[in-house]
């Protein structure tokens, strides 16, 4: 069993700065086949048209779904809080037209001086339970989402994937998104409670989602969410 740790409103990019390059290998110009089977096909199906929508990519690693959904048509701007990603991803990316800069999900003022209702549709693929704080960035999106605008998250499953043996207590532990990365980073664990509630608290309602799993197991891996924000 790992060692847990309370939560603390840690947010230290260093351990992503060491993986990044990694990372980047991993991922590619088209991400893994994990994304690719498990996470990118539902994620563009609860994403809907996405030809001429205005879209924010949070904590975008190397930016090759920003790049993807560039490619579809949309007006992109993606945000990691680490520069090396985004070093990475700005040069990876030197041909799109996404937007790439260093923001924390967790600066909510930040996030809101992107603009006023200036995005139709958000993201963030396997980056939830890595955020230390996310009522930030729910009532970030409130002001930056246009009414009737969608946020689409995909999460570790809270419920059957924590390395821990604690579910009720928001708490961290250290692990790795990749085996063999340099460094290990902390993982956020929420009930699905503490999950969502700062969504809801800030106007958001579910209308969709999904649980998936790779290569067809019975234990959902990963959760992914559609919340509207309402009009
Ligand atoms: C598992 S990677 C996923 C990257 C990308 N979304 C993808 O699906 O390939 C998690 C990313 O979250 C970023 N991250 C973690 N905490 C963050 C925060 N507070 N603000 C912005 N980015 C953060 C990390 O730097 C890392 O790039």
């Amino acid at each position: 069993m790992l060692t847990s740790y309370d939560m603390n409103g840690i947010t230290d990019s260093s351990s992503w700065d060491m993986n990044a390059d990694f990372w980047d290998q991993a991922m590619g110009d088209d991400l893994n086949e994990y994304h690719r089977k498990t996470i990118r096909p539902y994620v563009l199906a609860l994403l809907g048209p996405i030809e001429n929508e205005t879209v924010l990519d949070i904590a975008c690693g190397n930016g090759s779904f920003s790049a993807l959904l560039d490619r579809m048509g949309a007006d992109v701007t993606a945000f990691d809080f680490s520069e090396k990603m985004i070093e990475i991803a700005t040069a990876r990316w030197k041909d799109s037209n996404v937007r790439f800069l260093i923001c924390d999900a967790a600066d909510e003022d930040k996030i809101t001086q992107l603009g006023s209702e200036k995005f139709s549709k958000a993201v963030s693929t396997m980056a939830l339970m890595d955020i230390a704080d996310i009522k930030p960035l729910a009532k970030a999106l409130r002001n930056v989402l246009k009414p009737g605008g969608i946020f689409v998250f995909v999460t570790q499953h809270p419920c059957f994937i924590t390395l821990t043996d604690r579910y009720m207590t928001e708490h961290s532990y250290e692990g790795e998104a990749l085996a063999g990365q340099p460094v290990k980073h902390l993982y956020f664990h929420r009930s699905l409670h503490d999950l969502l509630s700062p969504f809801f608290e800030n106007g958001f309602m579910i209308d969709a989602l999904w649980e998936t799993c790779f290569k067809n197991k019975e234990r959902p891996e990963v959760l992914i969410i559609r919340a509207v924000l309402a009009g």
